[in-house]
């Protein structure tokens, strides 16, 4: 205690509590003692039940789809289904599959008929074209159909919903855009030459600002209620900097953003399935879950903010869901048809909008997709909720390329007063470009008139009328399928399992519908639909639906169930991810056998001095493993010599190509020579021992233990070298060559066990080998070197 006393002494300036003093010297009675060891426990106690509760509801509200989504991309191995089972998938019978295969067929004579030019001028080179063009439908029937059923994807003009190819073919089009067609295609062809037209005084300059921008401010502050306005050139980008801000400003890393809504292709709002990257600092929750909002509550002191995207109200927990996941009537739970403020959506948002004051936790809508689409106000204005910051793009261009961000003040700066190096630099040179600026007035003009709020209902209303009647005529047809919308968004849902629901993009499109890749999952109308669009748009759905199900696509007899299909699904997954990676190491060790064949390996006297070296290794192999004394060193030296016999094959007949190693393999064995001199000086090591025994001396160090060792360093330091510059894989494919190399040598060389007592044949591997000592040798012509290894020299004569 004294000792402490000296310490407190040494820092007058802290005037330590009397309490504590007294604790450590004794002066308060031992109740008083116990009561405050008593109050810290439970301090400590609470701490610790806090940051287990926090835990804890955490992990029940967490989504685990992110980390699962991570975990089975590099472990699920893709197949493709051949033609046979294309149409069996499900285990159809023959009559069915019949019946597909003819529909099949048909369906893809009548694309190639229509989509002649759209396909030879689209060729190759447009990656993101061979993205989409790939996952439009689940992987097992990618190969077939891509090969197959040829969509052309070249437009040339619009008439209202309608688009044309440039093969001609008009099409009603459901793709919306990506979302950004709300008031028609004709609408927006205006707004962009006028914006362009209203700003084009000015041309490119950017710094300066167009008045428009500033008009564009005003209006967007009275349609949010927010203080400041941001522009950016997309919705991901815009994404990005309400984040980044969010995080400045409340000078917290972590964001929650909710399972399955998709905030654009920023990796930093995507935690799961599309991004390989671990994104530690997001926390994605279960959407309308309360142990979400307990989260909030228990964490909100180290929350950034929260991200919503409203168009969630449609499918809560899950994407849009497109063609490439539709196997299962399951896959299209939606919740349709509600009236807005009614909508269990609108009820969750509100929570969120407590939790969120509660702790002043920022709340962002991303509003990229439904603002302007689910209301002139968006999410925010259709469940009555209103949030700190707002994200758009989209339509809001008035047709032109855009991303916005609207704030509240203290949420948008970009610098600190306090601490001049502290700056959020956010800034983009196109950001507020004239002619976007000028479009998007445009737009901005259009959706604040009353005119335009007529507009929005009575295009709701012809929207809700067509559903009703198209799913009437759906049900009456007995068709396994119906639209369910929110807004003019709308998704076909199908009411039977099968696997082939994805087909039915395919049929729409051949009816004359434009869809977006994500097919039949999200389609979208825009204002401008008349009462003959709809009726024509009724027409196409009802015979294309009519035809699938002719086709045999849709027998509800075959498969009765999710979970048959899923239990079908889940062992063809297994096979392929757990099976078949072996077959498939197997055949690379065995392809890397045969190329090493044919670079170095076709010459007779080579492969019989293989047959030997390769017959004692297996010999060392045995001895080694029925060794009981666990002295190994006369395999060892038998290895060794054994390998000298090998190399010499190589030495004097026929040196290995490194050039063709490495064109076919991908990675040459050059280094082979540096590890033949180390080997060489392990020779002449045995050598200089057998010399000092005749001189009477006798060497200390086992050598067979110097030349184990050598050999095992060069053998595992080649798989670090492979593994390394290349991968695991090819590193293992290589060693397990290696180590099965003498096995594999026996039958494949076993025929220059006799051929090497062919004068003639002999004479020609000589001549092959040395051409100068037999200048007028004629080869013999061996035709078939490429049939494999282990060729038979004296068939190829
Ligand atoms: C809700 C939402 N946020 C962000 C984005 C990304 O927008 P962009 O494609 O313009 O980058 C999208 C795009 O669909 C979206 O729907």
């Amino acid at each position: 205690m004294k000792s402490l006393e000296k310490l407190f002494a040494m820092a007058p300036e802290f005037t330590i509590p009397p309490m504590v003093t007294n604790f450590f010297t004794s002066t308060l009675n031992t109740n008083e003692k116990r009561a405050m060891v008593i109050a810290a426990v439970a301090l400590i106690f609470a701490w610790f039940a806090a940051i287990l509760y926090r835990n804890v509801v955490t992990s029940l509200a967490r989504s685990y789809v992110p980390f699962m989504a991570r975990l089975l991309a590099p472990i699920l191995r893709s197949y493709s289904y051949d033609e046979e089972e294309f149409f069996k998938a499900d285990g159809a019978d023959l009559s069915t599959q019949k019946k597909r295969k003819a529909g099949f067929r048909k369906l893809a004579s009548s694309f190639n008929r229509k989509y002649v030019k759209s396909r030879e001028a689209m060729g190759k080179g447009l990656s993101d074209l061979r993205f989409t063009n790939t996952n439009r439908v689940p992987f097992p029937f990618q190969k077939i159909v891509q090969d197959t059923l040829k969509v052309g994807s070249l437009v040339v003009s619009t008439n209202g919903p309608e688009v044309q190819d440039v093969d001609g073919n008009w099409a009603i089009d459901l793709s919306g855009s990506y979302g950004v067609n709300v008031a028609g295609n004709e609408m927006y062809k205006k707004w962009m030459g006028n914006g362009c037209h209203k700003t084009a005084d000015l041309g490119p300059v950017l710094g300066p600002l167009h008045p428009v921008v500033i008009e564009n401010v005003k209006m967007l502050q009275e349609i949010t209620g927010l203080d400041e306005v941001s522009f950016h050139m997309s919705g991901t980008e815009a994404v990005m900097c309400a984040i980044r801000l969010a995080r400045f400003n409340r000078k917290r890393r972590k964001i929650v953003q909710f399972n399955g809504a998709y905030h654009g292709w920023w990796d930093g709002v995507q935690p799961g399935p599309g991004n390989e990257r671990s994104v530690p600092d997001v926390i994605t929750l279960k959407d309308m879950n309360p142990l979400s909002l307990a989260t909030i509550r228990a964490r909100g002191a180290e929350l950034a903010a929260v991200i919503v995207n409203p168009f969630q109200a449609f499918h809560p927990n899950s994407p849009p869901p497109s063609d490439l996941v539709l196997m299962s009537n399951k896959a299209r739970k939606t919740d349709a048809g509600i009236s807005a403020l009614n909508h269990p959506y609108a009820v969750w948002l509100r929570k969120l909008r407590e939790a969120c004051d509660e702790n002043d936790v920022p709340l962002i809508f991303d509003e990229v997709y439904s603002g302007f689409r689910l209301s002139r106000g968006g999410g925010a204005a259709y469940f009555g909720v209103k949030p700190d910051m707002i994200v758009y793009g989209k339509t809001l261009g008035g047709g032109m390329p855009v991303g916005v961000v609207c704030g509240k003040e203290k949420l948008m700066r970009r610098f600190d007063p306090l601490h001049p190096l502290r700056v959020a630099y956010v800034i983009g040179t196109f950001s507020a470009h004239p002619s976007v600026m000028g479009s998007m007035n445009e737009f901005l003009q259009w959706v604040t008139t009353p005119e335009s709020q007529k507009i929005y209902e009575d295009g709701q209303r012809s929207f809700d009328e067509f559903a009703a009647s198209t799913n009437e005529a759906l049900a009456l047809a007995g068709m396994p399928l119906k639209i369910t919308n929110l807004a003019t968004v709308f998704t076909f849902e199908f009411t039977c399992p099968s696997r082939y629901h994805w087909m039915f993009q395919y049929y729409l499109r051949d009816q004359g519908v434009n869809l977006a890749w994500v097919g039949t999952g999200r389609c979208i109308v825009s204002l401008d639909f008349t009462k003959e669009h709809y009726k024509k748009l009724q027409d196409r759905i009802m015979a294309a639906a009519k035809r699938m199900a002719a086709d045999g696509f849709w027998s509800a007899e075959i498969v009765s169930s999710n979970a048959r299909q899923a239990a079908r699904m889940a062992k063809e997954l297994a096979f392929h991810s757990a099976i078949m990676p072996f077959k498939s190491f197997y055949d690379k060790v065995m392809e890397q056998k045969e190329i090493d064949h044919h670079a170095s390996h076709s010459h007779l006297i080579n492969q019989f001095l293989h047959f030997i070296s390769s017959s004692i290794f297996i010999w060392c192999y045995v001895e080694v493993m029925v060794s009981k004394t666990g002295d190994w060193s006369w395999p060892v030296e038998l290895g060794l010599i054994s390998l000298l016999v090998r190399q010499a094959g190589h030495y004097v007949f026929e040196p290995p190509c490194h050039d063709a190693e490495q064109a076919m393999l991908g990675f040459d064995t050059r280094a082979k020579v540096k590890i033949c001199l180390l080997y060489g000086g392990v020779f002449s090591a045995f050598l200089g021992r057998w010399m000092a025994r005749q001189s009477g001396y006798e060497t200390a160090v086992r050598l067979t233990d110097v030349w184990l060792l050598a050999t095992l360093l060069i053998v595992f330091g080649r798989v670090a070298v492979l593994w390394r510059r290349y991968s695991f894989a090819v590193s293992m494919h290589w060693w397990l060559k290696f180590m099965t190399d003498p096995f594999t040598d026996l039958p494949a060389y076993w025929r220059s066990c006799y051929q090497v007592f062919s004068p003639r044949l002999l004479k020609d591997a000589f001549a092959k080998s040395f051409p100068k000592w037999f200048p007028n040798h004629v080869p013999i012509p061996i035709e078939d070197l490429g049939n494999g290894w282990g060729v038979d020299h004296a068939k190829a004569h």
